[in-house]
């Protein structure tokens, strides 16, 4: 069964916690689905784990429906989220109308995550109003990194705290079909995923949250160039990969591959007879 927006918010009511993991290709977006995740979400992430970007600030619109619409081609189950790149939307609220509505007209996304709480809401109600989900962004968001002068945990003062609390309810009230949390500590996690009705989704936020996201390239030991504290490594697929690339430089250097197995073959009489 096809995952909405709407399946989700059911999720939590439901007490069924969610999944959701990155992917950026088609091959990718159809074996996580084929392995049953809820959401697949194109994250911006793509600047540093596909693209080789320090950060997420590069990104841009067309990068992102590209890789958006290729995900959407290999999912048949999941909910496709196509993240909205720095300063597609920050600039006005009709930018952001513009942009959702490209990243689901042409990246074929079903619903769109921006990065922001309180100062977005008037752009999550714009985009909401053209009947687009937006699943909002708070804690640690990497689009404002010259601002928070590096990934740091959010929330842990009684301030900042309070404030991240105040955040959820605001894009929840701005009409947020969820909102992901990332790098809060487990119980404010806990606090407002017991505060509002949409789904929180927690990257470095603890089991309170309703469901889980992470970078699949981390969760499979692919990306070595930084690895966050929150990442659990299911396998390591980066050194089976590499084990594999080794294997086949050494074959060909070798003369074992390809083998008969791996060749056609042709009438040796054709052969001879060419001139
Ligand atoms: O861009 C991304 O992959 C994300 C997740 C880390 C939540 O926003």
């Amino acid at each position: 069964m096809k995952n909405t927006s709407v399946t989700f918010k059911d999720s939590k009511k439901n007490g069924e916690k969610l999944t959701m993991l990155t992917a950026y290709d088609y091959t990718t977006a159809k074996l996580l689905d084929e392995s049953g995740v809820d959401s697949i979400l194109v994250g911006d992430s793509l600047g540093m784990v596909v693209l080789g970007y320090d950060d997420t600030l590069s990104v841009t619109m067309e990068d992102m429906i590209h890789h958006s619409a290729a995900v959407a081609r290999g999912a048949k189950n999941a909910l496709v989220i196509t993240d909205m790149p720095f300063m597609s939307y920050q600039t006005s609220v009709y930018d952001a109308v513009v942009n959702a509505g490209r990243l689901v007209k042409d990246g074929k996304a079903q619903a769109v995550k921006l990065e922001g709480g309180i100062e977005f809401c008037e752009h999550i109600k714009a985009i909401v109003k053209a009947s687009i989900p937006v699943c909002a962004h708070i804690g640690l968001t990497p689009q404002s990194i010259n601002a928070f002068g590096g990934f740091k945990v959010q929330g842990k003062g009684k301030e900042e705290a309070q404030r991240l609390l105040d955040e959820a309810r605001a894009v929840e009230e701005a009409g947020a079909f969820a909102v992901v949390l990332e790098c809060v500590p487990e119980k404010l996690a806990k606090k407002i995923s017991e505060s509002i009705s949409i789904p929180t989704i927690g990257i470095g936020a603890g089991a309170g949250c309703d469901g889980q996201v992470l970078v699949y390239q981390d969760m499979l030991a692919m990306y070595s160039d930084f690895k966050p504290k929150f990442v659990k490594q299911y396998a390591q697929i980066g050194s089976v990969m590499k084990d594999a690339f080794r294997q086949y430089i050494d074959e060909v250097k070798s003369g074992a591959f390809p083998s008969e197995e791996h060749t056609f073959k042709i009438d040796d009489d054709i052969i001879e007879n060419l001139y």
